[in-house]
């Protein structure tokens, strides 16, 4: 007997095929050259459309209501597919790629770690960070911003983690190897396996530099349990705790009996959040700068909010990020129209009805929050960049259901608090001192198969307020 739907069938969303699939690449070709143009033109054709990926045929939920719902039943959509197969290379079994088996204790687990008294910490960590990237700035420099955020996020991060910073060369080999496995990632995604496993040059840059990654975090954890002297007796609820790791290791289950995360997880789950966190905050600043360097009127918001909230150009404290509404704003809407994580897949487990479409288990759905966010049935001039948009009085809930940079349901974010409170610590700090125009060498097409949206190069020139 069929056991069809957990996910009843609305007739109101229809199916639909994309056009212009080519043989063999499928949609690949579009997908490659403009992500979100390409992904942001599906509901066009219906709320459920079917895209090929190479040979593997997806479905696309467009309709933010349905994505919502696939999104909301993570057990039928379960993590999966051919994102979350190779994301496993990097990541293991952690929060971001475990199954649904095993999601709710990690989750718990996990979640400790970002509890809200804790942010103020971390908050700490993103300001020495920000100030020593931007301490010997001067009027006229040239900043590259990607790479300028990315080692910014990626010192937060490891401070974040570890209390201290971590040193120069570290930080430098795990920032490289990052680079090849995420900028691989994708295209390991789209090569069949026989090809996957042959010695071909790229594969084998992948393969050594995952292998560091996996020893280089092996290595921080060894010392980093040395260094505390590691009694192994952890207390339930610790509110003690000022680092992640420390979290980490510390955490209990206490509805699972107690059990707290094993040295396996443990790595599994750092590398999660290296990998999570970094790249994907590094893009949101960089596309931040961007927007507003062509929206003075946003940028002036900004401004004045900031000489308001921070006279003279002092550093924010984490009792003046609740007063940065304009920031907030800015963030939300750079946020809906360049989400970094573009693409992410589901796998049906089992038969099922979507929009009208017979699901066998084994389905791969593509998730996507640039198919959601700009659909007009949920914002006026989806395109323009508008903060204002989310003013209290002008948001609507239609808004805030296609705003999905982070997800929903029980696989959303675990780090979306810190990810805001990272970036609006530095862009705080930085547009209270400093004006940014772009180069007029910069180039906003996404860097193609790179696993965030991110421009291909945007360099901007410093000036003082
Ligand atoms: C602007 C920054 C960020 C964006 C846009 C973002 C986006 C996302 C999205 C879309 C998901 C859901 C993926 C899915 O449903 O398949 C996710 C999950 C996750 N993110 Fe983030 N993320 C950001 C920053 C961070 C940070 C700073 C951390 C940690 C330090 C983090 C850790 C995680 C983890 C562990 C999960 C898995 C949660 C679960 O399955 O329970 N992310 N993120």
């Amino acid at each position: 007997m069929s056991q069809t739907a957990a996910v009843p069938a609305v007739p109101a969303f229809t199916a639909a095929t994309a056009p212009g699939a080519l043989p063999l690449l499928g949609h690949g070709h579009r997908l490659l050259s403009g992500p979100v143009d390409f992904l942001s033109s599906l509901h066009a054709h219906g709320d459920l459309v079917a895209v090929r990926l190479g040979p593997t045929t997806a479905q696309v939920p467009c309709h933010p209501a349905l994505l919502a719902r696939v999104l909301g039943d993570d057990r039928l959509f379960d993590k999966g597919g051919v994102f979350y197969d190779r994301a496993r290379d990097v990541a293991g079994n952690g929060l971001v790629t475990c199954p649904y088996g095993d999601h709710r204790r990690q989750r718990r687990l996990v979640q400790s770690a970002f509890r809200r008294s804790q942010l103020a910490h971390y908050a700490g960590a993103a300001q020495a960070e920000v100030d020593a990237a931007a301490a010997d700035w001067r009027p006229g420099l040239v900043v590259d911003a990607f790479p300028l955020f990315y080692g910014i996020a990626l010192r937060t991060l490891a401070r974040t983690l570890y209390s201290t910073a971590i040193s120069a060369e570290l930080a430098a080999g795990v920032e490289r190897s990052f680079d090849t496995v995420l900028n691989g990632l994708f295209r390991q995604m789209f090569l069949p396996a026989p090809v996957r496993r042959l010695p071909l040059p790229a594969n084998l840059r992948y393969r050594r530099s995952l292998a560091y990654l996996h020893a280089a975090t092996r290595q921080l954890i060894t010392s980093y349990r040395s260094e505390r002297g590691d009694r192994g007796d952890r207390t339930p609820g610790d509110e003690g705790a000022t680092d992640l790791l420390s979290a980490l290791l510390d955490a209990v289950d206490e509805e699972g009996g107690g059990s707290g995360l094993s040295d396996a997880e443990v790595h599994d789950q750092v590398i999660t959040l290296l990998a999570a966190g970094t790249e994907t905050v590094a893009a949101t600043l960089t596309w931040a700068l961007w927007r507003l360097s062509l929206h003075p009127a946003a940028a002036e918001q900004v401004r004045a909010e900031l000489a308001g909230v921070l006279p003279g150009g002092r550093p924010p404290t984490p009792e003046d990020l609740p007063r940065l509404a304009a920031v907030d704003r800015v963030l939300s809407e750079t946020l809906r129209l360049h989400p970094p994580g573009w693409l992410f897949t589901r796998l049906t487990t089992a038969p099922t009805e979507l929009a009208g479409r017979e699901l066998p288990p084994g389905t791969t759905l593509v998730f996507s929050p640039a198919a959601v966010s700009r659909h007009p049935a949920a914002y006026d001039s989806p395109a323009v960049f508008d903060p204002d948009r989310w003013r209290p009085e002008r948001v609507t809930p239609a808004a805030r259901q296609a705003f999905l940079p982070f997800g929903t349901g029980a696989r959303k974010c675990v780090g979306d608090l810190f990810a805001r409170t990272e970036c609006a610590v530095a862009l705080a700090t930085l547009l209270s001192r400093w004006r940014f125009t772009p180069e007029p060498d910069a180039d906003l097409r996404p860097v193609p198969l790179a696993t965030v949206l991110r421009p291909r190069r945007l360099r901007l020139r410093v000036a003082e307020r």
